[in-house]
């Protein structure tokens, strides 16, 4: 029977027997036909139901049309869609919440200004999946990968693929905006939008050369506000919205309803008729990335805005009306377009500022009234838009309670907003005699939250001294939730002449009693850092009013840093008769990466069956457990498991001894939050996901975390006698006779690696045990650590790795106890299973890089040599001593110089965090620093130029390292001569002096940091297999190291080219795996890449002697026949060889380097630009020059990383990290690295000690990128010599922008006009 049911008033079905209310959801509406069985009575019913309400969407991607419904939760993602469907496995994700651009994909959206749809790069982690109904999709696989133009292909071949996860994301961003624009863009335009995908591996160059490589200088377009469109409607004579052809309609899913409302009536009566109920107005999604509870998933009913055509409204007339579902993209496209009109020229700061919100693709998405409405939901957010908003007297248009009301913006965060809708915004004219600003300082150039935005507007006199002739305008943000205005200053300046010092020196003294930022977020910067900003901010609108009135020397401080264009250069020699080795070429992976087709191991298909697991983590950093109790979660529906340690059927220890052990799952006693307690198995990981919070754990005996440390050397938690002392001569009484002594303190922070894959593991359990997939950089061990927990031999174990997602040694162990979760999981239920750290997890669960700190005393003869050292190292190694560097301290500690005495004390800190691990150069990077900060400290004393008194102290060949290596081919005296000379350093040095004489409130830094690196080999054991296929001559190669963007498949690649004397394209490289190369140890230390091609070179070696007397008897014949004849005589064609060295000494060999960078610093606020870096490196003789330049780049800035931006906070009371995502965490993005970034590697310089005469390159470029903070500090001390504060300070790492700005020591009383 088909009851002919008319929909309910609130869209729902009513069933026509007992009039309970319903959602269709049994599949599509077919000709408006629903089938149904009523919920509530049993009723089987037929309903013909209006055609605005349906259960599908359509979605076009690649132009492929699917239907997508209810097997879809109403919350998922587009990005949930494309990979759980296998649509786009080359789209990727990690952060989830709009940080890393990973999962960029480009989408057709509509665009008010031309009224067409345009390509626009947008998250698809952040789109819901039923907002894109109708929509079109581009993803990675479906733009051309091929053809000379094709965007993967100039990627790879510009070498801006490493690991290649963000590859798909950098291509989509650089496709959409050519597709935006016709083709037509600017180098200037490609750099600013690199601001969306976080590369941790390039360090960025070659993706802007890439990205550069496609632009047209001479073809752009200057965009006009004629070409803003105006249709109008010929029935209504008003602007065309576009709504009329449209109907709104009801997306009625299992567990959420979406309406699309399309008109402003439907969305008003859409409110009314869902009021009080849990609903979300949605247009981005992207309040989500900034506060979670914006999550669709916490809403049973979502209302799209994007089909409400009407709030895309652009009325330029004599106001200007802008509608609240235009984009911030949008915005600043109309905003710009409105700049060059008379009264309108404050448009130009209000773009500024716009192209610093958030990133290019989250622009895309985001709408300027949904930044409006997280400011209202949370007053303390730092949004810049309201900041913007308020600075120029916007007013807003609003619904309230379905009437349009007009408001000036000031009233806004008052007016209670429940079931309200922002309609438009109102932007009126400034008189050219108003002086209008809008500034931002945060902690990094590209994406990231404001810690402090103002906005100044004041109407001025000129000619009357700069008087103020009005109330002026003057907004902060991110100063405390009801902070806006300086009233009381706005008040003071009223009628005064900003001309007089004494106008300033009053405004500046009640600004100060007004301004006191809020200091109880610890995540945020320091309050006094907001306030210095502040004041600091106000005086450079002062100085840019009055322009030359004020005098020279302090103009400097009347604008903010600008950053050119940047560019990089690179040199290197290659030796065309050696080719393909020293051939310079990019990764022969490098293509399928950027194209989206390579797999990572989260691409793997799941195996029928497979199942999800999830840590319960610890929510107390040091405290016992009493109880657990999972009941609640086992309850609930798709949970099959939840694991505890005592249901570990083997050992509760991933680390084999005589390492002392690491738990898998903590047994009575948590020490750090976020510590695995138990696991979830489930049957989704949506399942998983929710059951972990329902796992109940009590706690008892909870004592303070210690965090720091200082608090753990005054609590005595140390580890018991982790390394030597080491003592070299007799530093005590070398110092006691040194002429001059210098003692202080340095200490440098933690990193996170943000590996763009995080930790995952899949466990599929098989005939004879477990196959494995686990993202490790150590498959021996993680083999071992699964087979430890479950019991049962290593041989039951098959693990394969073919690449990494990035690593930098986070995943040398810090992946075991997530493979043997995994594997516990797979056990218990019998079943394969997925476990892949979720980013906010692995940013927490996860150890990170050590932090580091020096107590030292050094003695120095009155002519500045260095007689004797005594430094006692701390390290802070969280809850395990297990991979500190403290016993190879000498890699780095005397870095580049040449002391004849020392005595090192090394001490292993325990603090409860988790157990901190490896991290590109371990070791080295902060031993480095913190003798570059030593050199630094003992030139002040001296009174000396640090790079003099470096250079002085330089070692000479031959002599003594403090572990006896001799240094019998040391160069870094050439080096660094060298490099002083080809960069102009004397010449720059003055230019340099003679800025800083001109210049108060900008100041440069020169800084040149000689680096020693030692490599060494002892323990660097790798097995490689060499196989030539007989019927064909190809060959595989399996061999231990493991791919992780390093380069390293391709260098094997080349030496076997070379050996055999083959073409490349024959040979492939295989995933690592348990069997064939079994017990090679993990890849790292920067070794790997030359022993594993040393392996491969020997096994090619042995083949070819065998192959010899065949080839003889066949001259001038192919390979192929030739092979073919040796396979035909038996002859074994496969070879295998176990790389074990043992060398003489520490190291086999240094490698050298030196790196002169400058940068311009920004005094009143911080913030510093990298002017210029060169580097000259000791690559041996290359074996790969364009690999090893992206070594040394991408080191460099991860280092530069590390040293400026990269900073973790924890809260002091529960040990819980709290910069936890993207949204706090700042890896450097392209706009942070050096303009002019120059690296060079040493020609003509064979390592007669390395594989092929080369030398490795991973890690040791990263130490040179301290150079950065140590042209900071010169800077700094610029400054203070300027303002009689010439005292020596210690600059510790991160040099953050607040860092930086406390360290200037500079105060209102400085802030003067002349
Ligand atoms: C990675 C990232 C970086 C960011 N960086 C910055 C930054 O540097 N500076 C800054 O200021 N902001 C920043 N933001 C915030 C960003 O600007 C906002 O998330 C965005 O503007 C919200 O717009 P939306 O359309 O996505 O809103 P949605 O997420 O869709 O909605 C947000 C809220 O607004 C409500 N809403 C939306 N439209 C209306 C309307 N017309 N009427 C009433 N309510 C409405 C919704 O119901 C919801 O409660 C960042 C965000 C991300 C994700
Ligand atoms: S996963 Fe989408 S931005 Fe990070
Ligand atoms: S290549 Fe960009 S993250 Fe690895």
């Amino acid at each position: 029977m088909e009851e002919n049911n008319a929909l309910h008033s609130s869209k729902m079905l009513s069933c026509p027997v007992c009039a309970a209310l319903h959602i269709p959801q049994e599949g599509n509406l077919k000709n408006g036909v629903f089938t149904g069985t009523c919920q509530s009575c049993g009723h089987f019913f037929k309903f013909r139901c209006n055609s605005s309400t349906k259960s599908s969407i359509t979605i076009t991607v690649n132009g492929k049309l699917y239907n997508v419904g209810s097997e879809y939760a109403g919350s998922s993602s587009l990005n949930t869609f494309l990979r759980d469907s296998r649509i786009s496995m080359g789209t990727k994700y990690m952060c989830k919440e709009g940080g890393c651009g990973t999962c960029l994909v480009q989408a057709q959206l509509y665009e008010p200004i031309t009224m067409e749809s345009k390509s626009y790069a947008v998250n698809s982690c952040l789109v819901p999946l039923f907002s894109c109904d109708g929509w079109e999709i581009t993803t990675i696989e479906g733009i051309d990968s091929t053809s000379d133009k094709a965007i993967p292909k100039r990627l790879a071949q510009y070498n801006g693929s490493q690991c290649g996860f963000c590859s798909p994301g950098q291509v989509m961003n650089m496709h959409a905006l050519l597709d935006f624009h016709g083709g037509g863009v600017t180098k200037q335009m490609m750099e600013d939008a690199t601001d969306a995908v976080i590369c941790r591996c390039t360090g960025f160059r070659s993706i802007l050369d890439t990205m550069k490589s496609y632009a047209e200088e001479n073809n752009q377009h200057v965009p006009d506000i004629e070409d803003i469109r105006t249709k109008h409607c010929d029935r209504t004579g008003q602007i065309c919205t576009g709504s009329c052809h449209r109907q709104s309609s009801l997306l009625a899913l299992k567990d959420a309803q979406w309406f699309r409302p399309t008109t402003v009536d439907d969305l008003i009566k859409t409110i009314q008729d869902n009021k009080g109920k849990n609903y979300k107005m949605v247009f981005g999604n992207t309040g989500y990335g900034v506060y979670k509870e914006l999550d669709p998933l916490n809403y049973s009913i979502l209302i799209d805005l994007r089909g409400v055509t009407e709030l895309y409204g652009i009325d330029f007339d004599s106001t200007i009306v802008l509608g609240s579902n235009l984009s911030l993209t949008q915005l600043y496209d109309v905003l710009y377009r409105g700049a060059g009109e008379p009264l309108y020229g404050h448009f130009k700061e209000m773009c500024k500022i716009i192209s610093d919100v958030a990133t290019t693709s989250v622009r895309n998405l985001a709408s300027w009234a949904g930044n409006l409405m997280l400011k209202h939901k949370h007053p303390e957010f730092q949004s810049d838009i309201y900041t913007m908003l308020e600075t120029v007297g916007a007013q807003l248009e609003i619904a309230v309670n379905g009437e349009s009301k007009i408001i000036p913006i000031s009233q806004f965060l008052s007016l209670d907003m429940t079931d309200n809708i922002i309609i438009a915004m109102i932007l009126n004219s400034i008189p050219d005699s108003h002086h209008v600003r809008i500034y931002k300082v945060n902690k990094r150039n590209q994406s990231a939250h404001s810690d402090v935005n103002a906005g100044l507007n004041f109407n001025i006199d000129v000619d009357q001294n700069f008087l103020v002739k009005s109330k002026p305008t003057i907004v902060f943000g991110g100063i405390s939730k009801t902070f806006v205005h300086a009233t009381k200053t706005e008040e003071y300046l009223t009628g005064k002449a900003l001309g007089d010092q004494n106008t300033l020196k009053g405004a500046l003294s009640v600004l100060t009693q007004e301004v006191v930022p809020d200091d109880s977020d610890p995540v945020l910067t320091s309050a006094i850092f907001r306030k210095n900003v502040a004041l600091g901010l106000f005086y450079r609108f002062v100085l840019d009013i009055l322009g030359n009135k004020a005098g020279s020397v302090f103009r400097s401080g009347s604008v903010p840093l600008t950053r050119p264009l940047s560019s990089g250069k690179q040199s290197y020699d290659t030796i065309p008769i050696e080719w393909p080795l020293t051939q310079p070429m990019t990764k022969v992976e490098a293509i399928n990466q950027a194209s989206g087709r390579a797999v990572y191991i989260n691409d793997i298909a799941g195996q029928p069956g497979e199942c999800y697991a999830e840590f319960v983590l610890s929510t107390e950093a040091n405290a016992k457990i009493q109880s657990i109790d999972p009941s609640e979660a086992l309850k609930m529906p798709g949970v099959l498991k939840f694991i505890a340690a005592k249901d570990i059927p083997g050992v509760n220890n991933v680390a084999p001894a005589p390492a002392p052990a690491e738990e898998v799952l903590a047994v009575d006693k948590v020490e750090y939050f976020s510590q695995p307690i138990g696991i979830i198995v489930a049957e989704n990981s949506t399942a998983a996901n929710a059951a972990v919070s329902k796992v109940k754990v009590t706690y008892t005996d909870q004592q303070p975390p210690i965090l720091t440390m200082e608090d753990a050397i005054q609590k005595k938690s140390i580890f018991p006698k982790v390394a030597d002392e080491l003592k070299v001569g007799d530093a005590e009484g070398a110092i006691a006779k040194s002429a001059v002594k210098v003692s202080g303190r340095i200490q440098c922070g933690n990193q996170y690696h943000m590996a763009m894959e995080t930790q995952i593991t899949i466990c599929n359990p098989t005939e004879d045990g477990f196959e494995v997939f686990s993202s490790t950089q150590w498959v021996d061990r993680c083999q071992k650590s699964i087979a430890m927990v479950l019991g049962i031999p290593d041989s039951c174990i098959s693990l394969s790795v073919r690449r990494l997602g990035g690593a930098y040694g986070s995943k040398i162990s810090r992946n075991f106890v997530v493979a043997a979760g995994c594997a516990l999981a797979s056990n218990a239920v019998k079943r394969p299973v997925r476990l892949s750290l979720d980013f906010h997890v692995n940013m927490k669960m996860v150890g990170k890089r050590f932090p580091w700190m020096a107590d030292y005393t050094v003695g120095l003869s009155s002519d500045g040599l260095l007689e004797g050292i005594k430094i006692t190292y701390y390290t802070d190694c969280g809850i395990n001593p297990t991979e500190n560097s403290l016993a190879g301290v000498s890699i780095g500690m005397d870095n580049a110089y040449f002391c004849p005495n020392w005595h090192v004390i090394p001490i292993a800190l325990k603090t409860n965090k988790a157990m901190n691990t490896a991290c590109r150069s371990p070791g080295s990077c902060p031993t480095i620093f913190i003798m570059e900060s030593i050199m630094e400290h003992c030139a002040k004393i001296l009174g000396k130029d640090p790079t003099d008194f470096k250079v002085q102290n330089l070692y000479k060949k031959g002599q003594l390292t403090p572990v006896k290596m001799p240094l019998t081919y040391c160069n870094i005296r050439e080096l660094t001569s060298q490099l002083i000379q080809s960069t102009d350093y004397e010449n720059r040095k003055q230019m340099v002096a003679s800025f800083n004489q001109a210049n108060r409130w900008k100041k440069k830094g020169l800084s040149v940091v000689p680096m020693k690196f030692g490599i060494g080999w002892t323990g660097g054991n790798y097995t490689a297999l060499v196989a030539i296929h007989g019927f064909d001559g190809s060959v595989s190669i399996s061999h231990g190291g493991i791919e992780s963007g390093q380069g390293i498949n391709t260098k094997v690649i080349q030496v076997c080219a070379s050996t055999l004397g083959i073409p490349m394209d024959v040979i492939k490289v295989k995933p690592t795996d348990s069997l064939s190369t079994a017990n090679s140890t993990t890849t790292g230390g920067s070794i790997t890449s030359e022993l594993c091609s040393n392996a491969v070179l020997q096994c090619c070696q042995a083949l070819n002697k065998r192959i010899a007397p065949v080839k003889q008897k066949m001259p001038g014949k192919p390979w192929k026949d030739i092979i073919f004849q040796c396979f035909s005589e038996n002859i074994d064609l496969s070879e295998r060889y176990w790389e074990a060295p043992n060398t003489q000494y520490t190291f086999a060999y240094n490698s050298y380097g030196v790196t002169l960078t400058e940068v311009t610093l920004d005094l009143l606020t911080g913030q510093h630009c990298i002017d210029r870096v060169d580097m000259l490196f000791d690559c041996g003789e290359s074996m790969n020059p364009e690999i090893d330049i992206g070594q040394c780049e991408g080191a460099f800035v991860m280092g530069l990383g590390y040293f400026l931006h990269e900073e973790i906070k924890y809260d002091q009371n529960t040990g819980e990290q709290l910069t936890d995502g993207t949204w706090e965490y700042k890896v450097p993005l392209a706009k942070d690295i050096p303009v002019d970034f120059r690296i060079n590697l040493l020609k003509n310089a064979p390592n007669p000690i390395g594989i092929l005469r080369a030398k490795a390159c991973g890690e040791p470029p990263l130490c040179m990128s301290c150079s950065a903070l140590f042209a900071i500090k010169h800077a700094i001390e610029a400054f203070r010599k300027d303002i009689g504060k010439d005292t020596y300070f210690a600059l510790d790492a991160p040099a953050t922008v607040e860092r930086v700005q406390l360290a200037c020591s500079s105060d209102t009383a400085q802030f003067v006009i002349e």
